[in-house]
């Protein structure tokens, strides 16, 4: 029983330092002159299940030219498509 434990135990905290040091932070706050901005990272990785929908390459990472324009054009523009997700300029940006 113990070692089933144990050996369940080491499996998890493998498959944990696996996907944590690919899959970038669960959540980001982007820190604007507007607000803070709070992205949930993992949930979208979950739903779109594709990387190179926001990334060059399915490793993630910093995005080139990231900046306001870019986060709209990313962000914005497709909750817009999808009509669901924030759009609202205080729906993203929280002032505190
Ligand atoms: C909806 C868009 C989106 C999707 C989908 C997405 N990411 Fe990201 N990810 C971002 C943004 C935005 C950043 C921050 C970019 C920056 O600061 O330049 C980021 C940053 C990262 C980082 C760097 C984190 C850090 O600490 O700097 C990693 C690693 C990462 N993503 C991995 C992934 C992987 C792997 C996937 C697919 C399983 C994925 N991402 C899917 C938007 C996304
Ligand atoms: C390719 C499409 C896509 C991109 C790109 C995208 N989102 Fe979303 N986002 C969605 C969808 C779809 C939902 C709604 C999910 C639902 O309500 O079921 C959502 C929901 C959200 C929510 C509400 C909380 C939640 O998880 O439901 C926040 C906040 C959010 N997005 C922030 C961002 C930010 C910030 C970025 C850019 C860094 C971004 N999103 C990029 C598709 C996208
Ligand atoms: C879907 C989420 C989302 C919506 C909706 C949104 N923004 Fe943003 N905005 C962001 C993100 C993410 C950044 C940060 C980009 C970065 O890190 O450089 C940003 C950056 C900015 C910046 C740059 C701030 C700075 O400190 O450089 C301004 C100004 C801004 N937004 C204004 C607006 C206004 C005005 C609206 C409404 C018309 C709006 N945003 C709607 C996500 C959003």
């Amino acid at each position: 029983m113990n070692k089933i434990l144990v050996a369940v135990a080491a499996a998890f905290v493998l498959v944990g330092t696996a996907v944590a040091a690919e899959a970038g932070p669960a959540t980001m706050t982007f820190d604007t002159k507007n607000g803070k901005v709070t992205f949930p990272h993992k949930a979208h990785q979950d739903r779109l299940k594709d990387c190179k929908v926001c990334h060059a390459d399915e490793k993630g990472g910093k995005i080139a030219g990231w900046s306001k324009d870019k986060a709209h054009g990313l962000c914005r523009k497709c909750h817009e498509t999808e009509k669901k997700g924030p759009v609202k300029c205080a729906e993203c940006h929280v002032k505190k």
